[in-house]
């Protein structure tokens, strides 16, 4: 099973690359999005975050940003060191802890004043802090996504997020003749369980029909089935290991917040560094955890939310869920506060 590398830089996080001059092939590539659609019950609501907010979010796959930030790294002439096995941390509640690591049948080890662990969801350095010394977090979703990426034009110029009493589907895009669409599937799916051609059915049949009159479907040039799960772990450091991004909490795709509470953790721990540094001070850098972590909840919570209201729960959705659902919806649709808050969160907490 594959992660969802979501394309959606939130307004904050688009600043932040920006000041860390790696803003210039997203600002000529990507595409700003003003808004976002919820599909249900035949209809389309706008959620228009300009109006409500004056904010915008920011359409550039996340692969693209990743090779954005390898060229800043040669530019630096930072050393980044590939291929290391066996990564093992030591003396991590020191003075002076140790990152050991064998690469090309040789055993290497760094000296390092702090080490911070920003290595995705299956962590080696989150291994080295007990789970006695913490808590983790944990809740499953009893659903797939199955995504496709086709060679053809977006259906839609802002991102359509689907709820039918038969799934959720998603269509999103990557460029104008590139995108990106995903239905929910069963949680036993397999990729062999999802042709094409059933995609492109589920897909239509779940999308109101102004949306799905003007789909072009095509073959696909990737597929992929993910899980969905929401999962924290508590707290982010320990001694002088930092934990960021992945390798301390995972939230459901709904809402793309990954990539975004990734970049909000290293910004504060960047922050904690330079304040160290500076100042001689660990101030910021023992406040670390729990600044991060009160963001990182608020992003839980709407991805929770989002999940939520869009999806069918096989099994557990009665009418009643079901009714609630849409009357979360409707009341998205009747309040501007309601839309707000959405687009608040959408577009991003402040950092
Ligand atoms: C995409 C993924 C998401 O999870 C989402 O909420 C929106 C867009 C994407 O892949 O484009």
């Amino acid at each position: 099973m594959e992660r969802v590398r979501a394309g959606v830089i939130e307004h904050g996080s688009a600043e932040v690359l920006r000041k860390a001059g790696l803003g210039e092939r997203m600002d000529r590539d990507g595409f700003v999005h003003e808004g976002v659609k919820l599909a249900f019950g035949g209809r389309l609501l706008r959620v228009d975050f300009k109006d409500l907010l004056d904010k915008h979010v920011v359409i550039y796959g996340q692969t693209q940003l990743q090779k954005d930030l390898y060229d800043a790294i040669e530019n630096a002439e930072i050393t980044l060191i590939d291929e290391a096995d066996d990564l093992r941390l030591d003396d991590i509640e020191g003075e002076s802890p140790g990152v050991t690591f064998t690469r090309r049948g040789q055993t290497h080890t760094l000296l390092c004043d702090y080490v911070a662990g920003c290595d995705g969801a299956h962590s080696v350095t989150r291994g080295h802090i007990p789970p006695s010394a913490g808590k983790s977090f944990e809740r499953t979703y009893p659903f797939v996504w199955v995504g496709v990426l086709s060679e053809t034009p977006p259906v839609s110029d802002e991102i359509i997020y689907a709820n039918h009493e038969t799934g959720f589907a998603l269509c999103s895009m990557r460029n104008e003749n590139l995108s990106r669409y995903y239905v929910q599937g069963s949680a036993e799916d397999q990729l062999d369980d999802w042709p094409d051609d059933r995609f492109w059915e589920t897909l239509i049949q779940r999308l109101p029909d102004s949306v799905s009159d003007r789909l072009v479907t095509g073959p696909s040039i990737e597929k992929l089935v993910t899980p969905l799960r929401s999962w924290v772990s508590e707290p982010m450091r320990r001694g002088r290991l930092f934990l960021a991004g992945d390798a301390a909490h995972v939230v459901p795709p709904t809402g793309a917040k990954g990539l975004n509470l990734a970049i909000s953790d290293v910004v504060y721990l960047a922050q904690a560094f330079a304040d160290h540094y500076a100042k001689g001070s660990t101030e910021s850098l023992d406040a670390y955890s729990d600044t991060a972590l009160s963001r990182v909840w608020q992003a839980v919570r709407f991805s929770w939310w989002m999940t939520n209201m869009m999806h069918r729960f096989p099994g557990v959705s009665d009418d009643f869920d079901r009714r609630m659902q849409l009357t979360e919806l409707e009341y998205l649709e009747r309040s501007e506060t309601a839309r707000r808050s959405l687009a608040e969160n959408y577009v991003g907490l402040p950092l």
